[in-house]
């Protein structure tokens, strides 16, 4: 963690409402998810109890308490998505990214990540784009009328190689 780094974004949000969660954002746009060091840190220095900085970090599902993987896919759950075969999108994605069913973090949120640490899994409810589910987003990008037969595909543009 680089202290100044984190100095930095939190006179940013000196005057401002919600900054903690704009502090959180900032935090982990660079790490890609919040070290348990830069919250403890935060909390030192804006003199806000660690329990709430968790708090607030496990309230909101964007928030990553855990390494992720470089290329973040997210698939919607949403009864829209779900209807329409998310299941198997979601099923078929763990068997293409060989990765572990039943592990979860320790906040329960599912977040799965490849052993390479090249991609993250996890679900949403809904990303507002119903008419085109089954829906999945690959970091931030939007895939609509999701197929199993072009995950391979999806997947490849972010890297992926089949084994
Ligand atoms: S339910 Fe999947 S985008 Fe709305």
């Amino acid at each position: 963690m680089n202290k100044e780094q984190i100095e930095d974004i939190i006179r940013k949000y000196d005057n401002h409402e919600g900054r903690i969660l704009g502090i959180l954002e900032d935090i982990q746009e660079i790490y890609k998810y919040l070290p348990k060091e830069s919250l403890e840190f935060v909390s030192e220095k804006l003199d806000i109890p660690l329990s709430k900085l968790y708090s607030i970090a496990t309230f909101y599902s964007f928030f990553n308490l855990k390494p992720v993987g470089e290329h973040i896919i997210t698939v919607c759950m949403g009864t829209a998505c779900h209807v329409r075969g998310a299941k198997d999108i979601l099923n078929n994605l763990m068997e293409l990214l060989k990765i572990d069913v039943n592990e979860t973090t320790e906040d329960g949120k599912f977040f799965l990540t490849t052993e390479d640490k090249h991609f993250s899994l996890n679900t949403a409810r809904c990303f507002g784009c119903c008419s085109m589910a089954p829906v999945i987003r690959v970091d931030d990008k939007i895939y609509g009328y999701v197929t199993i037969k072009e995950l391979p595909k999806i997947l490849k543009t972010y890297g992926w190689k089949s084994k």
